[in-house]
């Protein structure tokens, strides 16, 4: 059983708008509260900087969440909650971090149909873009998106809101033993 002193990675995957973002910010509100220390790795951020000039080939994507995890793993082997969002495609590659962080490894499946991905906030032109073939490998339209057969937790981010989602995030990290129960809104309120 993990302690509150253990280092875990909640690992996003899921779609281009399917929320994965905004539920990892209100998880680090709700981490931060907790006194835990925790960073985070969001896709779009890590190829402005550590993944810099990758594109979206297999080969790309791979060494972007090969890169990722690998920090990751740093960071939750110092006693760091890391919180990773990328859409991290393909199975295999996610199964392989998790073999390789063993059982601090929390996959989390942000699913979401992607008729309403392609509807949210700053995701609408980029998908129509993809839809008109001019931007090519583009998740979901035109290169593959393979979902988790057994996702630590799985996130129906359509018929939840994100506070709910982020709450059931929270529910299995308690569960485990990562963080104490005083971090659940249901115990705060009491
Ligand atoms: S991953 O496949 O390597 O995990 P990552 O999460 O880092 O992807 O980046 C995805 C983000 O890049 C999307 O949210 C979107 O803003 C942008 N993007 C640009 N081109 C593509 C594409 N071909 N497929 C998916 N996302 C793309």
């Amino acid at each position: 059983m993990a302690t509150t002193d253990t280092g875990f990675i909640i690992w996003f995957t899921g779609l281009s708008g399917s929320g994965k973002t905004t539920i990892a910010r209100i998880l680090e509100q709700r981490i931060r509260a907790s006194g835990r220390r925790f960073e985070s790795l969001d896709g779009d951020v890590v190829r402005t900087n550590l993944s810099k000039g990758l594109g979206f080939s297999k080969e790309d994507r791979d060494t972007n969440i090969r890169r990722i995890g690998f920090v990751a793993h740093l960071l939750e082997r110092n006693g760091v909650a890391a919180i990773c969002s990328a859409i991290s495609p393909y199975r295999q590659t996610r199964d392989e971090l998790r073999m390789m962080v063993g059982d601090d490894f929390i996959e989390v499946y942000a699913d979401c149909p992607i008729e309403i991905c392609e509807t949210r906030d700053g995701k609408v032109e980029m998908y129509a873009k993809a839809r008109r073939g001019e931007i090519k490998e583009f998740t979901g339209v035109s290169d593959p998106y393979e979902p988790p057969d057994a996702p630590e937790v799985h996130l129906m981010t359509n018929d939840e809101t994100p506070e709910e989602s982020a709450e059931k995030v929270l529910a299995c990290l308690v569960e485990r033993g990562y963080l104490r129960s005083d971090v659940l809104r249901q115990t705060a309120a009491k």
